[in-house]
């Protein structure tokens, strides 16, 4: 019986399947430029086989950490271990088969690619009672497989590539099957692209690359201009695991997001059009394929279980026998813990899932085994950590009202809307550019005001300001608003 993932529709409406048995013996290259739709895709295809194989994402945005809630993924940190916890916990993850995302987004390329050698080489060394199929799926991947020598060192280079050609090329054997996608063909590694059999080829702006990608499938050029005018979410598919000939496929719907975005990634003003009209080609779930009962999952270990057992073993009697906090204490240690990972933040925003394993590993740090605190929760206390309420809020405070309207806004906007919130509350000038900056984890102004811009947007906040360029904010849904500032937001 096989097991097929349906990855969206051909053009005479039926649907486009990949064979994932075939998938994993033959692996997948997926390429167009950016915004084509090629992360949306490889989340289509992560979604559809979750229940069957176990997966591994090199992350280098950080965009599949949303898989996480809900199909249970292990989200790595990969800015957050050192190289023998990546190995550790890679040689774990292969014994015990979970699926994981290993988000590297907050390394520089360097770092990305070091962190990506060492995992993906330490998958591949695993003993061989471990090499079960799972699907590696490589996002950027012409970040870690070059086709020439850039700014990084040798070394890494080496490092990456190799890890790369052994995953590609030598894979098979082991259960690993390549899943890589790459905006820029002819910047990926040859040898690393030509051992895909599979191809879904979206739109290619540039000659070179679409040179590349007539030589890899084997088609005319002039078959291969035919890639120029796809539209976002439309590719090529080509392959054993999916079609003999070359197939237009339009891409489906998927269960997850992206991870919040931030308000330059927010959706065009004609995406609810192109959602409506995906809407109306979804097949009913009935006429869907009859598949097999999917395997019982195999046990997922939580992060937390997978770090405990990659620690050296502690002093175990004395970490034991300490006695368990009282609640002040506790309450003390998730406060400070918060104002740690905020002032870590610097400039980068990770997304709360990310930093609530940073967290939780800082709590046990300081005796505090269970924070009190779920996913749902930290985000909450982060948003405010970011507005400077680092002890949370009481449910009869006012700010709890701010609280729940900040839910409604997308994770990055919440610390922001809530420190307007506070100063509103307090009847203190509204907060500067900079200090807006600082909560939004940038250096940059401009970036907090397309963030107030986005905010006025969404109706969140309204802004005034007087004669003299004196800011305030009103908060419409609260009906709360600012004292002005005395200067002009921008020179604070
Ligand atoms: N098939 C699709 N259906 C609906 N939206 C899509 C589809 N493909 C991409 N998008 C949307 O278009 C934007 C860019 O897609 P993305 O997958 O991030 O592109 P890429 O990874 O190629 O840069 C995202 O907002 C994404 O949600
Ligand atoms: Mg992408």
């Amino acid at each position: 019986m096989t097991v097929s993932v349906d990855m969206g529709t051909a053009p005479d409406g039926a649907p486009a399947v990949m064979d994932l048995e075939e998938l994993l013996a033959t692996r997948l290259l997926v390429q167009g430029n950016s915004g084509s739709g090629k992360s949306h895709l490889l989340r289509r295809l992560l979604e559809g086989s979750a229940p069957w194989v176990q997966q591994v994402i090199v992350d280098p945005e950080g965009d599949f950490v949303t898989l996480s809630d809900r199909y249970g993924h292990v989200v790595v940190d990969g800015g957050a271990h050192s190289e023998n916890e990546l190995k550790r916990l890679a040689l774990r993850i292969r014994e015990q088969r979970v699926s994981v995302v290993l988000s590297l987004e907050s390394l520089d390329v360097e770092g990305q690619m070091r962190a990506a050698a060492t995992f993906i080489g330490t998958l591949f060394d695993a003993p061989r009672e471990h090499w079960f199929p799972a699907l590696v799926v490589v996002d950027e991947a012409q970040l870690f497989a070059p086709a020439v020598a850039g700014e990084v060192s040798d070394e890494v280079r080496r490092l990456s590539l190799g890890a790369m050609t052994n995953l590609m090329c030598r894979g098979r054997k082991r259960g690993m099957a390549g899943v890589i996608a790459t905006q820029r063909l002819a910047k990926l590694a040859k040898n690393v692209a030509a051992e895909a059999s599979n191809f879904l080829m979206g739109r290619t702006f540039l000659d070179i690359d679409m040179a590349r990608a007539a030589d890899l499938l084997g088609l005319e050029r002039r078959q291969a201009e035919q890639f120029r005018d796809l539209a976002r979410g439309h590719f090529i598919a080509l392959g054993p695991a999916v079609s003999r000939r070359p197939l237009p496929i339009k891409i489906g719907a998927v269960e997850t997001s992206a991870r919040s975005a931030s308000p330059k990634l927010m959706p065009l003003p004609n995406a609810p059009d192109d959602e409506a009209r995906a809407a109306l080609f979804e097949r009913p779930a009935e006429l869907d394929l009859p598949l097999p009962a999917a395997p019982p999952p195999p046990p997922r270990p939580s992060m937390e279980q997978l770090l405990r057992s990659i620690e050296a073993p502690t002093p175990a009697e004395e970490t034991r026998n300490r006695p368990e906090p009282t609640t002040e204490e506790r309450d003390a240690v998730v406060a400070a813990c918060l104002a740690e990972i905020i002032a870590d933040e610097g400039e980068s925003f990770r997304p709360a899932a990310v930093l609530f394993q940073d967290f939780g590993v800082r709590c046990r740090m300081r005796g505090v085994s269970d924070s009190g605190l779920d996913l749902a929760a930290f985000r909450t206390r982060l948003s405010l950590a970011r507005a400077g309420l680092y002890a949370g809020i009481n449910e009869d405070d006012p700010m709890a009202d701010a609280a729940r309207e900040a839910e409604l806004l997308p994770e990055d906007a919440r610390g922001v809307f809530l420190l307007i919130a506070r100063a509103a509350l307090e009847r203190a000038p509204c907060p500067s550019d900079a200090e807006i900056a600082r909560v939004y984890g940038t250096h940059s102004t401009g970036r907090a005001k397309r963030l107030l811009s986005f905010l006025e947007g969404q109706g969140a906040i309204v802004i005034r300001i007087d004669l003299r360029g004196g800011r305030a904010i009103a908060l419409p849904t609260l009906g709360w608003t600012t004292a002005v500032s005395e200067r002009a937001p921008t020179d604070a």
